[in-house]
């Protein structure tokens, strides 16, 4: 009787018949998909002081590189990449200027990517770089790579 019961629990619950009982699933679907967005757009409200719509494709991965970038990188590496900051100019070592063929030439992705995660102790430099692995996703690293390697004069 015991297995016969749990036999038409299994079934009931594997079979999908039940799904209009199990609501919540999708819901945390959306919230996370939700969240997400929030985290890969950096919300700003719009001119006239409204909550704006967030366009969906604007936390494509086209944008999530540079926004990244701009909002942890650029205060020392520059906006541009070319590490003429405030910031440089008090730090030695000097950060990195992407800008530089030669230092492009030289580096691989995986190192570029390793830096960013480890920091500059990962990689044996300077530990001013600091390790952004607890930061960004290493989908966001690979993208701030390419943002990197597009700085490249
Ligand atoms: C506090 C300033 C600072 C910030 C912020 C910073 N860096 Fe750096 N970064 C440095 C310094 C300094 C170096 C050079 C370390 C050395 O030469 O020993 C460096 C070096 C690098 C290098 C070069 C590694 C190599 O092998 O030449 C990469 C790539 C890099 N940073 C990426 C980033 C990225 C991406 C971010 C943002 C997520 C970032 N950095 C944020 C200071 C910073």
């Amino acid at each position: 009787m015991r297995f016969f019961l749990a036999g038409i629990l299994f079934v009931l619950g594997g079979c999908g018949c039940m799904d209009q009982y199990h609501a919540a699933p999708k819901q945390w679907e959306k919230l996370r998909e939700e969240r997400e967005l929030a985290h890969r757009v950096l919300p700003k409200l719009t001119e006239d002081g409204k909550i704006p719509v967030v366009d969906k494709a604007a936390g494509s991965s086209a944008n999530v590189g540079e926004e990244k970038y701009q909002a942890f990188c650029a205060s020392c590496h520059g906006a541009s990449g070319d590490a003429k900051t405030a910031m440089a100019a008090a730090l030695t070592p000097p950060p990195r200027n992407f800008t530089d063929a030669a230092w492009q030439a030289k580096v691989d992705d995986a190192h570029i990517a390793k830096t960013i995660k480890g920091g500059g102790a990962a990689v044996g430099l300077s530990p001013t770089m600091a390790p952004w692995g607890g930061v960004l996703t290493d989908e966001e690293i690979a993208e701030v790579v390419k943002k990197i390697r597009a700085f490249k004069k």
